[in-house]
């Protein structure tokens, strides 16, 4: 399967109306354009909810979902066809293409949506709408539905209520269909080549940029990029979190954390592998790699239906803290030291996330006061890590400056879970036996 099948999004639109009902609309904005600098755009990235229930990735556009109106239930407004403007800045679908390839029930020239959408807003009790995601436009949103409340002597009725479409909206995208698990498992084998790549790129003398540039390569050349800011730190830069330089030398006898995921098709792969510069782990490097690694197994382990939320991170929390006292970096007893969350001064971050067209995807993870329980068909992420600072006090010279994460793409399914990034390997033996034949 090389994307979301059309039919797909014809069916999440029917399933949001469905749970909508007859007395709402629903408007959902496409993404805007955003300014690099000057008048240079950064690369035009639909937003997800959008493409989630239409699949059109033109800007300008607008998406109404009017359940149970006779004359259309899913209308597109976008951009007119214009000779000039597609010469100069590429090929629009115009109001036919709309309907005719996105299965609009019908279409409007952008341009016309002050006119149109107030009449459709009218008669209809709730507006389906995620205010805060695109201030531009909850302005516009607002204007009509009060531009229609001052009509009120003239017999216009305008909606009396805003209902978070976000809310109902992400529930659905949290469950991935067959067809977004293909996707899925595409971006994440791409991002598995991507960093056994790297592996096999990397030496001392090399620049993290040099190896980014591999892990770009790999995205590209299978029409994927990247899904967020690839993180490529050697030594101590793995040590911060949300390294983004990736411009320094990289050095013998040092670690290289690499934390990079692709987009295919608008779905998200996000993977993190830690290994030797030189294709040798030390034994100090080793005896805290060994740690992550077992908590990233023991999390894996937990992710299966009917267990919550955050159970993974439980498990991994208490092999990092047992761990963490081995080393000698803790001291005392490891309930005790759990409870008080000691493992923060080297674990500060969470185990995993939602994975999807986001790569921190939505859901919520909790439902009112209790953790949400996994169900078939939920895609998180893995990644327990170990942070030692280069000036950490009280801790053996050794141990100081070394950076491990270990990130896996995960699904849950019917019996237990499925590994996507399972294409790149993890067990120091195999990483070592890797860059040895490379
Ligand atoms: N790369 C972002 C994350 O791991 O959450
Ligand atoms: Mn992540
Ligand atoms: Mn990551």
């Amino acid at each position: 399967m090389k994307s979301v099948p059309r039919a797909e999004f014809a069916r999440r639109r029917r399933q949001l109306m469905r749970s909508m009902g007859r007395d709402s609309i629903a408007i959902v904005p496409a993404a805007p354009v955003r300014l690099r600098n000057s008048d240079v755009e950064y690369a035009y990235r639909q937003d997800s909810d959008f493409h989630y229930l239409t699949g059109f990735d033109e800007p300008e556009s607008v998406a109404i979902l009017i359940p149970g109106r006779a004359q259309a239930e899913y209308v597109l407004f976008v951009r007119d066809r214009d000779p000039t403007r597609e010469t100069w800045d590429g090929r629009r679908a115009g109001t036919a293409g709309a309907t005719g390839e996105y299965d609009a029930d019908d279409a409007f020239p952008i341009g016309d949506i002050d006119e149109i959408l107030p009449g459709m807003l009218e008669n209809r009790e709730k507006v389906y709408y995620a205010m805060g995601t695109h201030p531009d436009f909850d302005q516009r949103v607002v204007g009509w539905v009060n531009g229609l409340r001052a009509q009120a002597k003239h017999g216009r009725h305008a909606p009396q209520e805003f209902v978070a479409l976000d809310h109902v909206l992400h529930d659905m995208r949290l469950f991935k269909s067959r067809a977004e698990l293909a996707m899925l498992r595409e971006a994440a084998r791409i991002g598995a080549a991507a960093h056994v790549r790297a592996m096999q790129a990397t030496g001392p003398g090399r620049n993290e940029y040099e190896i980014a540039a591999e892990i770009a390569h790999e995205f590209r050349r299978h029409n994927a990029d990247h899904s967020y800011l690839p993180i490529v730190g050697g030594g101590e830069n793995a040590c911060i979190l949300h390294y983004r330089e990736n411009d320094a030398p990289l050095r013998e006898g040092d670690l290289l954390l690499i934390d990079a995921g692709c987009e295919y098709q608008k779905y998200a792969s996000d993977i993190t592998r830690t290994f030797p510069v030189n294709g040798r782990f030390t034994p100090a490097q080793r005896s805290v790699y060994d740690i992550v690694l077992e908590a990233n197994l023991a999390a894996i382990a937990k992710v299966r239906p009917g267990n919550h939320w955050n159970e993974p991170h439980d498990a991994a929390v208490r092999v990092i803290t047992q761990g963490l006292v081995r080393l000698g970096l803790l001291k005392g007893r490891v309930p005790t030291l759990e409870k008080a969350q000691a493992y923060r001064r080297y674990f500060m971050h969470r185990t995993g996330h939602w994975l999807g067209m986001d790569v921190h995807d939505v859901g919520d993870y909790k439902i009112g006061d209790e953790w949400r329980v996994l169900e078939p068909g939920m895609v998180l992420t893995i990644e327990p890590g170990i942070y030692i600072p280069a000036n950490a006090r009280g801790v053996p010279k050794r141990l100081r400056g070394i950076g491990i994460r270990i990130e896996d793409d995960v699904v849950v399914t019917k019996s237990g879970c499925e590994v996507l990034s399972g294409g790149v390997p993890k067990r120091a033996e195999e990483i070592e036996a890797l860059m040895e034949a490379a």
